[in-house]
């Protein structure tokens, strides 16, 4: 579910990179100093890669269908030498707030027809998200 969101809505939809020397990529000649900017999100909704990219479908990285995802076409956090560095922390963080959210609460969307509200400025950002939040009865 989290990489599926991960996916739906990217949070870093596009990063730039600077070439920091003179450089050829795929015949293309890079002068130094060259803005590259790489759409994360692009490569997250791109046809060829997903089936039926617009839809969230947590089931597709479920261990039976993972392999029909293609390596370098999930890149939430980036890729090669300049991968997120918080990477591991940030998938344990998602991971422990939500395990304790939904052991703590049931969760329900208020508006479930509703398009998640966010807005846009390096990364995404979510501005409204209304929930019901009920608490479980737990013995402890
Ligand atoms: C959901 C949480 C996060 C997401 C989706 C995310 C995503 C990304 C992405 C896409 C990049 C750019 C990779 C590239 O250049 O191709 C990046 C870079 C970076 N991230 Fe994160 N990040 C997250 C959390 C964090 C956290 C928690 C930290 C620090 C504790 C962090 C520190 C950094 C740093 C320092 C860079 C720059 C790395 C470099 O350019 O060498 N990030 N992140």
């Amino acid at each position: 579910m989290i990489k599926e969101a991960a996916r739906v809505l990217t949070v870093a939809p596009i990063v730039i990179h600077v070439a920091s020397e003179d450089d050829e990529i795929a015949g293309y000649k890079w002068r130094a100093g060259t803005p590259i900017g790489v759409s994360y999100e692009a490569i997250h909704k791109h046809t060829a890669y997903w089936k039926d990219p617009e839809a969230f479908r947590p089931e597709r990285f479920l261990d039976e269908s993972a392999d029909e995802i293609k390596p370098r076409t999930f890149l939430p956090f980036g890729g090669t030498v300049r991968v997120c560095p918080g990477k591991i922390v940030a998938e344990k963080v998602i991971k422990t707030f939500l395990i304790l959210l939904f052991w703590k609460f049931e969760v329900e969307l208020c508006e479930p027809d509703k398009d998640i509200k966010y807005t846009y400025g390096m990364t995404n950002k979510c501005t409204e998200l209304k929930v019901y939040l009920k608490a479980r009865n737990i013995k402890e």
